[in-house]
């Protein structure tokens, strides 16, 4: 029998192929992944990335509770007509402290992954009370919510917890002190919006999402950086 005629023979053979197939899909996934966890350098860290503080930690959360993603991706990639309108593409390392990262593919607004600082607060608190405000035209829907809501302050410490088990390096005296952290860049967040007109308290959740928001891509400001484009890896 030819090797072609055996083949014939085993496509036959429903039960046998699948397992067979199954075996050695089985092997090659084995061969890809465990190096891929077993070996620490592969995960990219960039030494100016670190963890949210805790008050931008409870805006992330706002975020995800909002549903931000459905509208914008926080990754910027590699192109020119991107790096143009976005500002330094995103690397791995960036995401890092990210869980679940909020990379997304879907961008009805803008990507977000550098929004941090490119407005002042102020902007960012009309621009959730009526988009169109500042950005004439626009479709994104307001969150007014967010100006009179009051942050729910109990989670903070445990959030910080758990994302450490999943291995975000929050220390001990950081997490015991989560809510003086949190309140004391809330004040300050309060504080620059006064100057600009704005009264409101410091522990609405607008100045959780604000404080966020302008955290967002500006620990890693490019250059350099991991070199893996210019090296040409
Ligand atoms: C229905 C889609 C949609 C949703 C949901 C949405 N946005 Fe937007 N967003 C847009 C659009 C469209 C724009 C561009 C026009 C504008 O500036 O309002 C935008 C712009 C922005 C900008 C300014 C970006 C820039 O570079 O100028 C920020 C910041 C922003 N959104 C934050 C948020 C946050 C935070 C949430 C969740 C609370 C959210 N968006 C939810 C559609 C959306």
């Amino acid at each position: 029998m030819s090797t072609e005629n055996k083949h014939r023979v085993l496509e036959g053979k429903a039960l046998t192929l699948t397992i067979m197939t199954t075996v050695l899909m089985l092997i090659g996934g084995l061969v890809e992944l465990v190096p891929l966890m077993a070996v620490e350098s592969n995960v990219p860290t960039l030494a100016e990335v670190k963890p949210l503080t805790p008050l931008e930690l409870e805006g992330r959360d706002l975020y995800l509770r909002e549903g931000c993603y459905n509208c914008h991706s926080q990754m910027i990639r590699p192109f020119r007509s991107e790096t143009m309108r976005y500002g330094e593409y995103s690397r791995a390392g960036e995401f890092v402290y990210d869980h679940p990262f909020q990379w997304g593919s879907k961008r009805t607004g803008p990507d977000l992954a550098r929004i941090g600082g490119k407005y002042p607060d102020a902007w960012h608190y009309r621009h959730m009370e009526d988009p169109q405000s500042t950005s004439q035209g626009s479709i994104m829907p307001p969150y007014k919510w967010l100006l009179t809501d009051q942050l729910d302050p109990s989670l903070t410490a445990r959030k910080m917890k758990a994302l450490r088990t999943v291995g975000v390096p929050y220390s001990d005296a950081e997490i015991a002190d989560a809510a003086g952290l949190r309140d004391a860049q809330a004040r300050s967040i309060a504080d620059s919006l006064a100057q600009t007109k704005i009264t409101v308290e410091a522990d609405r959740e607008i100045i959780a999402l604000i404080a966020y928001l302008q955290r967002l891509g500006t620990d890693f400001q490019g250059g350099g950086g991991d070199g893996s484009v210019e090296a040409g890896r």
